[in-house]
Order: C-alpha cells, then structure tokens, then sequence
C-alpha cells in the first residue's frame, strides 16, 4: 500500500498526465474514442441488418480473442452462434454492441458503420443486447427493470410494456415483484423484455437459457422463436447447441476466435464434422 493515496484512489504523480496513464487504462477508457452516430451507407452494404466483417477484438493491447470473425444477419432473421467454451462468442456479441474495442474490420447496421460505437448509442438505433449474466437489476420490481429498459424514451413505457406483456403474460402480472425474488427462468424473461422496451431492429441475446432446467430451456427457446416471430431479428449465443440449430434460420460455429463453420441450422446440425467436433462435445459440456 506504501505510496498509495486512499483518499483519492490515486497513485500520486499519475493523476495529472492522461499520457502517463499505463497503455492497458488507456485500453480500458473506451468512451474516449466512441463514436456517437453511425457512418454514411456503405454501397453493397444495405442488404445486411447487421454485417461484422473480419473483427479482430479484444480486451487488452496485443491480445486478440477475436482473430476475424465475420457475421450477418438479415431483416427478420433468427442467427445462432455456438462454438466451446472460450471460444469468443460472448466477445463477438460485445464487440457487435461497442463493449469491447475492435481492432480491425467493421460492423454495419443497415449498411451504416457502426464500429466501436457507444453502447448508448447503438441502443437508440436500435440494437438490444442481453448479457450472459448480472442482466437483471434484483432489487428493483419487474416494472422497474422495463423502466430502466426504456430510460433514454420513457414515453414507450406504456404501448412496450404493454407489447412485452402479450410475450410474457407473466411479467404483466406480477410487475410489482422484485426480479431478486424470481427464479432463473423468470429473469431471463425479464431481462428479454427489458432488452425490448426500445422496440429494437435486433436483439443480441448472450446464452438466455444456461443455468436452467430442461424445461425451463425449452421455455426460453420457444419465447426466443415468439420475439423473432413478432419481428425481431434475434443473434443469440447458445450453449445448448443442438437446440439452438433447430431453432435458428442460420448458424455459426465458433473456434478459437474465428469462424470454424456457418450454413443453415438444419444443414449444421446434420454436418458429420460439426456433429463430431462440436456438438458431441458442446452435449456433454
Ligand atoms: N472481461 C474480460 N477480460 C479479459 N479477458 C476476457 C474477458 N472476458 C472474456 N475474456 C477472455 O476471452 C476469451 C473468450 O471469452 P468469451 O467469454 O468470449 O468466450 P465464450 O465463447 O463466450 O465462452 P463461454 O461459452 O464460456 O461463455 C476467453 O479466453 C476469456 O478468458
Ligand atoms: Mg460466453
């Protein structure tokens, strides 16, 4: 501790310099660098609701999990991603959605570049994400969380509220519960919907049915089928990975931070190599 100044949280000398700051807070202070509004329409571009080009993303300076990863998802589509552990599935959704830096390659959204834009900001153009995790707030009611859902317009509290609660008639009805007191079928579902109170073009959903029983699962993947199918372009990441091909228009297999194999769900789910090397593993996971 000698050296260190606990009042200020600060090590003396530093606090003055932004360019003594060590290049990994640097890295850190994403903000800095976001920009607040998507680029013009690039031409070949506009077919694509979501198009990520070659990412090469990560965490810290010099340290890649992303090595070009590329996506698209259409107008209207269901789009899994699956791929083992570590694979980098959750850092390409959080690239997508300007959580994490990316290096190089792009990312459009309606054939508009949208790389390493703020998070704020891609809300409001209409992107949604769900983490894998801490993805609801436990001590604020079901209605509060929708709240905080729709903070930067609350006036579509009341037609989205009303919206999410014809998905889940559950959060309709017991809006006044606290999420901390839900179980973890019921949060998911909240946090789905406070993903929708934007009225997002699509929604990037990491991993909604971990953690959950059988039952449950199937309850989650037939409540992901009904957002897309209320006309939500929905990205999901899935760890139950059989089930998401069967549900999803199209697939990609991720591998070590690169595309390993991508086609449509059923063709993924039927391919003797991805059965061998990823589905086998990914069931016993
Ligand atoms: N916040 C972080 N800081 C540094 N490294 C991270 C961070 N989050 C993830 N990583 C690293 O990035 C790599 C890919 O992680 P990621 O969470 O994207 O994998 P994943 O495919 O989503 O895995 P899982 O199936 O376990 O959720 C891993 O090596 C992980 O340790
Ligand atoms: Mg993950």
């Amino acid at each position: 501790m000698s050296g260190f100044d606990t009042h200020s949280g600060v090590t003396p000398g530093e606090e003055d310099d932004p360019r003594e700051l060590p290049v990994f807070a640097q890295e850190e202070n994403l903000n800095a660098e976001q920009h607040s509004r998507p680029g013009p329409v690039v031409p070949g571009e506009e077919h694509y609701l979501v198009h990520a080009e070659d990412l090469v993303a990560g965490y810290f300076p010099g340290v890649n999990i992303l090595e070009g990863c590329s996506l698209t998802a259409k107008e209207g589509e269901l789009v899994g991603i699956i791929g083992p552990n570590g694979a980098g599935k959750s850092t390409l959704l959080k690239a997508m959605f300007g959580l994490v830096r990316v290096h190089s390659g792009t990312v459009t959204l309606r054939g508009r570049n949208i790389t390493n834009m703020r998070a704020d900001v891609l809300v409001h153009e209409g992107v949604a994400f769900v983490p894998q995790t801490n993805n609801v707030f436990p001590s604020l009611t079901i209605e509060e969380n929708l709240q905080v859902g729709c903070y930067q317009n609350p006036k579509l509290f009341g037609p989205q509220f009303e919206r999410v609660s014809t998905l889940f008639p559950a959060l309709g009805e017991r809006r006044k519960q606290r999420a901390g007191s839900l179980s973890g079928g019921e949060r998911q579902m909240v946090a789905m919907g406070r993903a929708l109170m934007m009225d997002p073009s699509v929604l990037l959903l990491d991993e909604p049915s971990a953690g959950l029983s059988p039952a449950l699962q199937d309850e989650v993947f037939v409540n992901v089928k009904g957002i897309n199918a209320a006309g939500v372009t929905v990205i999901i990441v899935e760890q139950n990975a059989s089930r998401c091909l069967q549900i999803v228009d199209r697939g990609y297999v991720l591998d070590q931070g690169r595309n390993a194999y991508s086609g449509t769900g059923k063709d993924l789910a039927n391919d003797p190599k991805v059965i061998e090397l990823y589905l086998g593993t990914l069931a016993k996971a």
